[in-house]
């Protein structure tokens, strides 16, 4: 029976959380597992100058190489029909997840039938559990032949990805409806090509500019490929978008940061895109406070284990200013690392409490993806950071619901937040 709700979502809303390949399933063999090889020492010595001393001394597992290794990750790739199990148990209507590029076409031009099929699988278990599949084509990994020429710069790039997209939508259009091009394109141009942390580790702000209109350009050509093939496909790519405020309000410095952070981060990729885009999406972690010329963490704010500042009327803002482009929209992730899940229910509760405020004031938000089903692999911070409903013992791979699976749940049942 359904409990009174205080804030009603609309009807046929897709509820459901978020995954990717090299993050979940183990056994990959693209550019980031082979990065991670080499830098395992590197990273877990970094570890004490990066994290704070609080983070130290709850997670340990930084100071060990092990950490870094993606590995058998949460054997994802196996135990896929388990996990599904646990997203209907939790009442998810939808699920994201990831294909690996470097499973479908391990060397160039050359194709794999048995992943394709694999991957099929993957679709159907979640149709008959009557979870809508969002399939996303390229969540940061390259295959190795393609990383060797120079991956994501390389400048046909756009051609290498449309053929997969094409020949993977041929293959699977028939299952599958909403389709996800790239994932935060801006957070790879960032982290890759000018912070120059993530592979390839360049700093160079002439590659990262150029990389804004090969990664539209990439989408697009994929965009175009999957609707040859698919004529009821829904494509969009994953965007990340960020919560701008200036430190002090009646600097003009710090407003131009926020302007100039707004622009890049916000809204260049969707500027090149447009006309290529079905649906938008919210992928949603971060407000940034500026104070020229940089950021202000201000040390009363409730954080995550990252130190990630934890704002949850950042997706209002966010969710209005989309308004404009007149698209539905997906918040295809937003999630907090939280080990102990201490706050990871009242993070929820709130993000959709703005959600919900948005969607009263005409936001056309038609679908919700927690980041992570799972507890899985954070990138170059390895395994320590815990996005997860679930909770994984990496030793045994056990799963284990954690009682905001179950908050989650009860939001799910009621289409909306409890009295
Ligand atoms: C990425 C995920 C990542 C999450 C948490 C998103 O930007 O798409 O792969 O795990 O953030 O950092």
């Amino acid at each position: 029976m359904e409990t009174e709700t205080k804030s009603q979502f609309p009807k046929d809303f897709l509820w459901g959380t978020a995954t990717s390949a090299h993050q979940a399933e183990g056994g990959n063999f693209n550019n980031w597992s082979e990065w991670e090889k080499k830098n395992t020492e590197r990273l877990a010595k970094e570890a004490g100058k990066k994290w704070q001393d609080w983070q130290q001394k709850r997670f340990p597992e930084m100071f060990e190489a092990d950490n870094y290794i993606s590995g058998k990750a949460c054997d994802h790739y196996s135990r896929f029909e388990e996990d599904f199990n646990l997203a209907k148990e939790g009442g998810h209507n939808a699920h994201r997840f990831s294909i690996e590029w470097s499973r479908i076409e391990p060397e160039e031009g050359k194709f794999d039938e048995k992943e394709i099929e694999h991957y099929r699988q993957v679709i159907l278990a979640l149709r008959r559990r009557k979870m809508e599949p969002f399939v996303t084509l390229w969540h940061w990994t390259n295959p190795v032949w393609l990383e060797e020429k120079g991956g994501c710069e390389n400048k046909e790039f756009s051609f290498y990805f449309s053929r997969f997209a094409k020949y993977t939508a041929e293959k699977l259009g028939n299952e599958v409806k909403f389709w996800i091009t790239i994932n935060e394109p801006t957070s790879i141009i960032a982290a890759a090509y000018i912070i120059g942390i993530w592979p390839p580790q360049k700093k160079n702000l002439l590659i990262g500019w150029r990389l804004f209109k090969k990664f539209a350009k990439a989408h697009a050509e994929a965009y175009k490929a999957i609707h040859s093939v698919s004529k009821d496909a829904q494509v969009g790519f994953a965007n990340v978008l960020h919560s701008f405020v200036p430190y002090r309000k009646n600097s003009w410095l710090d407003k131009f940061s926020v302007f100039i952070g707004e622009y890049f981060a916000n809204k260049k990729m969707l500027n090149l895109t447009e006309g290529y885009n079905d649906f938008l999406t919210v992928q949603y972690y971060f407000h940034n406070r500026f104070k020229f010329p940089g950021k202000v963490h201000l040390g009363d704010k409730p954080v995550s284990d990252l130190n990630w500042e934890i704002y949850p009327e950042g997706i209002y803002h966010i969710l209005k200013r989309l308004k404009k482009y007149n698209l539905p929209v997906y918040i295809t992730e937003n999630g907090l690392a939280d080990s102990d899940d201490s706050k990871r229910e009242k993070f929820i509760k709130e993000h959709l409490f703005w959600v919900h405020k948005a969607i009263q004031e005409g936001a056309d938000v038609r679908g919700y993806f927690y980041w992570s089903l799972l507890d899985n692999f954070e990138w170059d911070k390895g395994f320590w950071p815990r996005f997860g409903l679930v909770e994984i013992d990496y030793k045994t791979l056990e799963r284990k619901p954690r009682k905001s699976f179950y908050a989650y749940k009860e939001i799910i049942e009621n289409n909306g937040l409890p009295r």
